[in-house]
């Protein structure tokens, strides 16, 4: 899911931190879980240019000052790691070297804290996963389903049967993310059991009192795409909670 706090050095590794927006940012973290941005957990899986580390002791001392706020406002992180693989290029690499494909971490940190996300029949960046695309992703799934991983996180695209198997062959929590989904239709998929959770993006992003506004009916601010993946706290820590009229 989206960044909200600042990255405080540009390059190979960024550092998190809070910038100068520290003091409301607990609190637009409450009563959340969040999958935190895509971090590689070695200078060999990165494979975007800025995207935060986890393996010096500065990106530990920025995560851990995240955490502990989140924390304490009552909400919960998932990190996620991520070597880009398939997406992947030396040019973004703090070394030109060719990143590395993603490696097991839930025998470090006990499965139950590990959850992995999919995002079958994407294109982005120009993948094509070719025909065997839906036996593959078949195949992990039963694979993955005697692992007791705490979660499987599918970003969903156009392959309705597909969701369906994954559903069926996945015994653990399932978080299904749609892009667009609008409001109206966000328990859908649970409603349909589908999914045990659903996860959105940009709504959380750019209201940072997504909860109250969903519990509460109130209306939602709009995400700004010119403020995405911007690197800094523009559009990341400044959009407005809902005031009354
Ligand atoms: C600014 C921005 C940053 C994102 N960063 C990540 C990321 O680090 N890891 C990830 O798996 N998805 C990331 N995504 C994708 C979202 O998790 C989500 O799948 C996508 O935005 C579609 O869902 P939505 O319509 O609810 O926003 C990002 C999306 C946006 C807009």
């Amino acid at each position: 899911m989206p960044q909200i706090f600042k990255p405080s050095v540009a390059g190979p590794g960024r550092v998190m931190d809070w910038g100068s927006s520290a003091a409301p940012a607990p609190a637009r973290t409450a009563s959340r879980t969040m999958s935190r941005e895509g971090t590689q957990p070695s200078a060999d899986g990165q494979g975007y240019a800025n995207t935060p580390g986890l393996h010096e002791a500065a990106h530990v001392a920025g995560w851990r000052r995240v955490t502990e706020a989140v924390h304490a406002a009552g909400g919960r992180v998932f990190i996620q790691l991520m070597h880009a693989g398939r997406m992947s290029h030396p040019d973004n690499t703090p070394h030109r070297r060719q990143a590395l494909a993603p490696s097991a971490v839930a025998d470090r940190i006990g499965a139950a804290r590990t959850g992995l996300r999919l995002s079958p029949g994407s294109v982005l960046g120009g993948v094509e996963e070719g025909p065997e695309r839906a036996d593959l992703y078949r195949h992990l799934a039963a694979q993955l389903a005697p692992l007791g991983l705490a979660y499987l996180h599918v970003v969903q695209g156009r392959d309705e049967t597909l969701l369906r198997e994954i559903r069926r062959l996945w015994p653990n929590v399932l978080i299904v993310n749609r892009s667009g989904r609008g409001r109206q239709s966000l328990s859908s998929d649970l409603e349909a059991g589908l999914a045990d959770m659903v996860s959105v993006g940009r709504m959380a992003l750019s209201n940072p009192d997504l909860p109250a506004r969903i519990r509460e009916d109130l209306p939602l601010n709009e995400p700004d795409p010119a403020t995405f993946y911007g690197g800094g706290e523009a559009g990341y820590t400044d959009y407005p909670a809902f005031q009354p009229a």
